[in-house]
């Protein structure tokens, strides 16, 4: 997708981080915008911070984890809009510890939103995308745990190897259909946005009732701190991510370094090895257990 003037972009998550930053680069390109989140303050600031540059926004409280609210948001879309064109399933949330002191809130909670988000987003705008019969392109924010399997993560990294299988997946569907909708995968590492405080939004139903484990609060401390250390602004991602729907391209992995890391966990399975340690590259970002 080459040409965004006048063109719909729907992106989930917009209220913080990458998707207000995706927000801001489509205003800037002439996109208008149907923006989604669920913490309806967050989403108000972006709304209004876009509305005064002149932009043709929609503001819209969704929780993604939802199928009927998506639906809802697709049916506002193509109501007020008449199309979608660029759609950036990016709304997430993180949990951590070891796997098996994760609660079966934890998995409902970052499962239902990284997961179930991208579900709905796809099974309520692709089909109508395909009728439109215009040249779309998909966006799905994974991460590079999503290509990882680092310890004390691993709710997290499930949901993320599941928007990466998802968007694979598409991506052949798409082509044996021959249809003109583009899929990328976003990919990042640690980057400073409001993902590590991503239990602000939990709700109340599925909040744990038994306090955090040694290894939970460790794991929480360790993404506080790698998260705001991050070089790579959630701006330059964004703009990364613009650039390679432009250019059709599917992995968007925007911190190289880390591809030592994925390109070690493939050899790992090439070669039928046991997995070799995810963090053997830069081991002072290891999550600790305690
Ligand atoms: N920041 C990083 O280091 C990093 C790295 C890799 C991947 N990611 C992924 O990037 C995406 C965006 O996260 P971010 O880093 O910008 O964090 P963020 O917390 O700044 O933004 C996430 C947004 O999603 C919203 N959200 C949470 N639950 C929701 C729900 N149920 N329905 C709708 N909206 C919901 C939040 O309110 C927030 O505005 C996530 O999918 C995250 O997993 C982040």
């Amino acid at each position: 997708m080459k040409d965004f003037k006048n063109k719909v972009a729907v992106i989930t998550g917009a209220g913080s981080g990458f998707g207000r930053e995706f927000a801001r680069i489509a205003a800037d390109r002439g996109m208008r915008l149907v923006l989604a989140d669920v913490q309806a303050d967050a989403l108000k600031l972006v709304v209004d911070e876009l509305r005064t540059r002149g932009a043709h926004v929609i503001g819209e409280q969704v929780d993604v984890s939802k199928a009927e609210q998506v639906e809802h948001l697709a049916n506002r879309t193509y109501s007020e809009f008449g199309a979608s064109h660029l759609l950036f399933n990016n709304a997430g949330v993180a949990s951590g510890g070891l796997i098996w002191e994760s609660s079966l809130k934890d998995w409902e909670w970052v499962m239902g939103v990284n997961v179930m988000g991208v579900v709905h987003g796809i099974h309520f705008f692709i089909p109508r995308m395909i009728t439109q019969g215009d040249q779309c392109h998909v966006v799905n924010t994974a991460s590079v745990a999503g290509l990882l399997s680092a310890q004390t993560m691993g709710v997290y990294n499930v949901s993320k190897h599941s928007v990466v299988t998802l968007s694979e997946t598409l991506f052949h569907d798409l082509r044996v259909s021959e249809s003109k909708i583009g899929v990328s995968v976003l990919c990042p590492a640690f980057v400073p946005t409001g993902i590590s405080e991503s239990h602000r939004n939990r709700p109340s139903d599925l909040a744990n009732d038994a306090p955090l484990t040694d290894s939970q609060r460790a794991a929480q401390q360790a993404s506080s701190k790698a998260v705001s250390s991050g070089k790579i602004t959630a701006q330059s991602v964004a703009e990364t991510t613009f650039s390679a729907v432009e250019a059709n391209q599917f992995y968007i992995v925007t911190h190289a370094k880390i591809m030592q890391s994925v390109h070690l966990r493939l050899d790992d399975v090439r070669h039928l090895r046991n997995p070799s340690d995810p963090f053997a590259y830069k081991p002072d970002a290891a999550y600790p257990v305690k």
